[in-house]
C-alpha cells in the first residue's frame, strides 16, 4: 500500500490524500490528522481517538493535565471541545452527516464525544476553502501585522452584540478593550512571579520542542506572546479584535460547548486571513474575570480571551503522530 502524506505528520495533511475509495473507518482516521490540529493549552494535544466503523469517539487524555494552571482540567476540556468541533469541520469538509453526542456515557467521564456518522454527498462536494481554513490556521504568538483586517471580517465581528453565556463575547468598547489588555498583562507578570506555573509552563515551552511533537517551541531570548500580543498598544484601531469566551456554568458539558464555540469562530476567521492569540483566565484571576464581566455584555463566566488579528512570522506547533492518540478499539479505559 502507497503511504500517503499527513498519515504519520498530521501537519502534512492535504485534502488530495483523502483516500475516497476506502472503508467509512480508514476514511474517518484519515480526519482524525485535521482533529488534531485543534488549538490546546502548551500544545499538551490532551485528546484520544477511537474509530470503529461508522464512530469516532474523542477521550480526554489527562494524563496531559496542567495541575497548576489548570487544576480542573476547564483548559483541557475546552481543548477537547476544539478538536470535536475540528473532527466535525473535516467531516463537513468531506460532505458527511453526522451526529454528535456529548458526554455520551455518565459512568465513564473521560469519553467527551461520540459522532456517528448518518450519510456521505457526493465525492465531487469536497469543501477546499474549509480544508484550507483548518490547515492554515494557528495561535499568534508574535504580535500582529500592522494591517487592516479585512473589511468582511470586521462587519461579521462589529455587528455581533450576542450576549447570552456561552458564546464568543465581542468587546466593542475601545476603553474597556484597553483596560482589559491593561489587566490581561498584569494578571501575567502576577502568574510568572509563581515558581510552579513557571515550571509546569517551561516543561512545555523551550528551544528543545522544536524537535517535539507537542509543546510549544521557543527561540531563547524571544519576547514572550504576553508583551507582543497583548499590549494596549493596536487597541481601537482595525487591526485587532478582541473578544472574551464565556461558559455558561463551570461544567464539563458547558467547557466543551465553549470549545466547541471557540474552534468555529477560529476556523471562520481563518477563512479571513485572521488568526487569534488567546490568553487563559483561571479561576484565581479574579480581578482579570471581574473586569471582563462588567465591561462586556455576556452573562456567563469568562475563560479566555481571544484577540483577532493577521499573524506576523508565524509559529508553527507540532502534532503528534496518529499512533499515539488512537486507542485500540478493544482497549477499555
Ligand atoms: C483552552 C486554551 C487556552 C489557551 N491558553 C493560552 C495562553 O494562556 N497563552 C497562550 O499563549 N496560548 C494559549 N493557548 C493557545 C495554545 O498555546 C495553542 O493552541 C497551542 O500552542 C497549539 O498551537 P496552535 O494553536 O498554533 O496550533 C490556549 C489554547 C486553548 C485551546
Amino acid at each position: 500500500m502507497i503511504k500517503k502524506r499527513g498519515l504519520d505528520n498530521p501537519r502534512e495533511v492535504r485534502f488530495q490524500d483523502y483516500p475516497d475509495d476506502a472503508t467509512i473507518e480508514s476514511r474517518l482516521k484519515f480526519l482524525v490528522n485535521y482533529a488534531v490540529l485543534a488549538p490546546s493549552t502548551h500544545n499538551t494535544q490532551p485528546w484520544l481517538f477511537r474509530v470503529l466503523n461508522h464512530t469516532v469517539e474523542i477521550h480526554a487524555d489527562r494524563s496531559r493535565a496542567l495541575p497548576v494552571l489548570d487544576p480542573e482540567d476547564r483548559c483541557l476540556t475546552i481543548s477537547c471541545g476544539s478538536c470535536i468541533a475540528l473532527m466535525e469541520s473535516a467531516l463537513s469538509v468531506f460532505g458527511f452527516k453526522w451526529t454528535t453526542t456529548l458526554m455520551p456515557d455518565f459512568s465513564n467521564p473521560d469519553l467527551l464525544a461520540r459522532i456517528t456518522v448518518r450519510g456521505e454527498a457526493d465525492k465531487a462536494d469536497v469543501d477546499t476553502e474549509l480544508a484550507r481554513a483548518i490547515v492554515s490556521r494557528s495561535t499568534i504568538r508574535r504580535g500582529f501585522m500592522n494591517l487592516p483586517l479585512p473589511k468582511a471580517f470586521l462587519d461579521s465581528f462589529d455587528s455581533d452584540r450576542d450576549n447570552s453565556a456561552d458564546t464568543l463575547c465581542a468587546i466593542h468598547d475601545e476603553e474597556a478593550e484597553r483596560l482589559i489588555l491593561q489587566q490581561t498583562c498584569s494578571m501575567e507578570e502576577d502568574m510568572e512571579q509563581d515558581i510552579h506555573f513557571r515550571r509546569e509552563s517551561e516543561s512545555w515551552t523551550h528551544p528543545i520542542r522544536s524537535r517535539s511533537r507537542d509543546g510549544i517551541p521557543e527561540k531563547p531570548g524571544m519576547s514572550t506572546p504576553i508583551t507582543v500580543c497583548w499590549s494596549d498598544q493596536d487597541a481601537g484601531t482595525d487591526t485587532t479584535r478582541l473578544s472574551a469566551l464565556c461558559v455558561v456554568s463551570n461544567t464539563p458539558l458547558a467547557w466543551l460547548s465553549a470549545g466547541m464555540t471557540l474552534m468555529q469562530a477560529l476556523i471562520e476567521a481563518s477563512r479571513f486571513g485572521v488568526n487569534a492569540a488567546m490568553i487563559n483566565i483561571p479561576s484565581e484571576a479574579k480581578h482579570l474575570a471581574d473586569v471582563v464581566s462588567r465591561l462586556t455584555s455576556c452573562n456567563g463566566i469568562h475563560v479566555l480571551l481571544v484577540r483577532f488579528g493577521r499573524p506576523g512570522r508565524k509559529v508553527i506547533t507540532q502534532r503528534r503522530p496518529l499512533v499515539d492518540v488512537m486507542l485500540h478499539p478493544g482497549f477499555s479505559r
